[in-house]
């Protein structure tokens, strides 16, 4: 079902200490927002923590990555299963920070959203182009083969489960977010191309969303939310951001 959804992907930012105030002060500022799910996804070490800070509150844990095997002699890896029992109710992937620097493929991602929807996790799909292929014409094709390249391999009530996040790949962490209309026109092309699924899949956009072009952003009609980097670091920003989008 579509829902207003906000995440926080704090990447490798912080320490226990800073992290945990943070989201403290999320927690105490944005509680009376109860009309958007808002999720931290802090780095996997401190999941713990925000856990514990997050118990008495409406928000939610996720984390930034998983393995994508289920268990075993996989070294430096974390599962699917470790994280759920932790309290993470969501996970990225997919990422284009984990496509870039860590080679992730598209088979990697598929391997990683059933190992994440076996643990009843929500995966939140990240998927977008390069400034390259978005001048040569080939976002739509580029965006529809990420989500095919995933969705294809599930049953549709599956894909129903997971929320997809457009991010630009040139405007992730750039200053420069992508205009409310390339967004829209976007996110109105997955939900067609979605079919009859399409009207109840959760979309939201991410990269470089800030309190000054949120509200347009949020206000188009086919965006339900963000994926905040750089914003979700600065709790005044993060919670305004929270608020925008209840409002809207
Ligand atoms: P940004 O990051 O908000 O700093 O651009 C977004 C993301 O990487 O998900």
């Amino acid at each position: 079902m579509r829902r207003k959804f906000l995440a926080g992907n704090l990447k490798m930012n912080g320490c226990s200490s800073s992290i945990c105030e943070l989201v403290d002060a999320i927690t105490t500022r944005s509680k009376n927002f109860h009309d958007c799910d808002v999720v931290i996804l802090p780095p996997y070490l401190y999941l713990n923590e925000v856990s514990l800070l997050l118990e008495k509150s409406h928000l939610s844990l996720g984390s930034q990555n998983i393995c994508q095997f289920n268990n075993g002699s996989y070294t430096g890896e974390i599962s699917a299963e470790m994280i759920s029992e932790l309290g993470c109710d969501y996970v990225l992937i997919g990422h284009s920070e984990r496509r870039n620097f860590f080679l992730e493929t598209n088979n990697h991602i598929l391997e990683k959203v059933k190992r994440a929807l076996e643990n009843n996790l929500t995966p939140i799909l990240c998927v977008g182009e390069t400034m390259e292929e978005r001048a040569a014409g080939q976002t739509e094709n580029i965006i529809m083969d990420q989500i095919s390249s995933t969705h294809d391999y599930i049953g549709i009530s599956q894909q129903e489960k997971i929320i997809i996040a457009y991010e630009p790949i040139w405007a992730i962490g750039s200053g420069k977010a992508a205009s409310e209309n390339d967004v829209q026109d976007v996110l109105s092309s997955i939900r067609r191309n979605l079919e009859t699924i399409g009207d109840s899949v959760t979309l939201i956009y991410g990269g470089s969303v800030n309190p000054e072009n949120a509200q347009a952003i949020f206000e188009q009609a086919d965006v339900d939310g963000g994926l905040i980097g750089g914003a979700s670091l600065d709790e005044k920003k993060f919670v305004e951001l929270a608020r925008l989008l209840q409002e809207v």
